[in-house]
């Protein structure tokens, strides 16, 4: 089962268009369940908080009502979009498998973004990146669309109608991953309708990552953790939280 803020990839690739149909707090309720995990990892919310991967900042909008929150990504494009939906927050270029601040953070949040990670190295690589910016007793939580146990190849649909007559309708096709790889495809197909009436059709294809529990497990040890808790989301997805000891 996919939740909720699956469509977020396919709202963002596809523009402000389409982001402005949607709003924010229907894409994203997965993210906003970010902070009630997070405060019972740490027994306190987070006062500071490192988003990895935050691309048009919806979960931001949410979350930055608890936390302070800094926001990386890798893409300009997506940084402004976020930057004009939380004027209030600080935005970061960088990728989040090599990104250094040089400060460090009471939580570090990587939501649908860890989904771009496609082997073991670059899974490891932003872990080690989370764990280099949490201070000691620090929790990260991460929150992949699946592992490898729990993926199943599927076929999607939805949408959205903004008021001003704006709307889109998305598929989502996904495929089985990637013989001999930890990387999976998905095809993105969406009808963006404008106000006018006229409709554009824009194909986008995304390559993921698929990881079992073993290689996650694999991943925080080797990025410094001692091991990853799992918990279930109210979606019944994995999510995985580590702290620093
Ligand atoms: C689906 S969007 C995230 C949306 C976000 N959950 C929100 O609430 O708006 C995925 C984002 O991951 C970013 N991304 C992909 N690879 C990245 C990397 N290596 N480092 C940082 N960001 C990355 C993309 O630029 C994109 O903005």
């Amino acid at each position: 089962m996919r939740s909720p803020h699956v469509s977020t990839t396919a709202i963002h690739r596809s523009g402000e268009l389409v982001a402005a149909v949607v709003t924010a707090g229907r894409v994203c309720s997965r993210g906003r369940s970010a902070i009630g995990l997070l405060r019972g990892a740490l027994g306190r919310v987070p006062a500071t908080l490192l988003e990895l991967g935050s691309g048009g900042g919806n979960n931001a909008l949410h979350l930055k009502r608890h936390a302070t929150m800094t926001l990386v990504d890798l893409a300009p494009d997506m940084l402004a979009m976020s930057r004009k939906l939380n004027p209030d927050l600080e935005h970061i270029a960088g990728d989040m498998r090599t990104v250094r601040l040089g400060r460090t953070f009471d939580a570090v949040f990587i939501h649908d973004a860890i989904m771009y990670m496609l082997t073991e190295d670059d899974l490891a690589a932003a872990l080690t990146t989370a764990y280099v910016h949490l201070k000691v007793g620090g929790a990260v939580l991460v929150m992949p669309d699946c592992v490898s146990e729990t993926y199943v190849p599927s076929v999607e649909d939805g949408g959205e109608d903004g008021e001003d007559g704006r709307a889109m309708r998305y598929l989502i096709w996904t495929h089985p991953p990637v013989a001999g790889t930890t990387a999976f495809c998905e095809d993105f197909a969406m009808l963006l309708r404008k106000p006018d009436g006229t409709v554009e059709c824009v194909h986008d294809r995304h390559l993921f990552g698929v990881f079992s529990r073993a290689q996650w497990q694999a991943a925080f040890r080797r990025a410094g953790f001692a091991g990853a808790t799992e918990h279930a989301d109210p979606w019944r997805q994995v999510v995985c939280l580590a702290r620093k000891d």
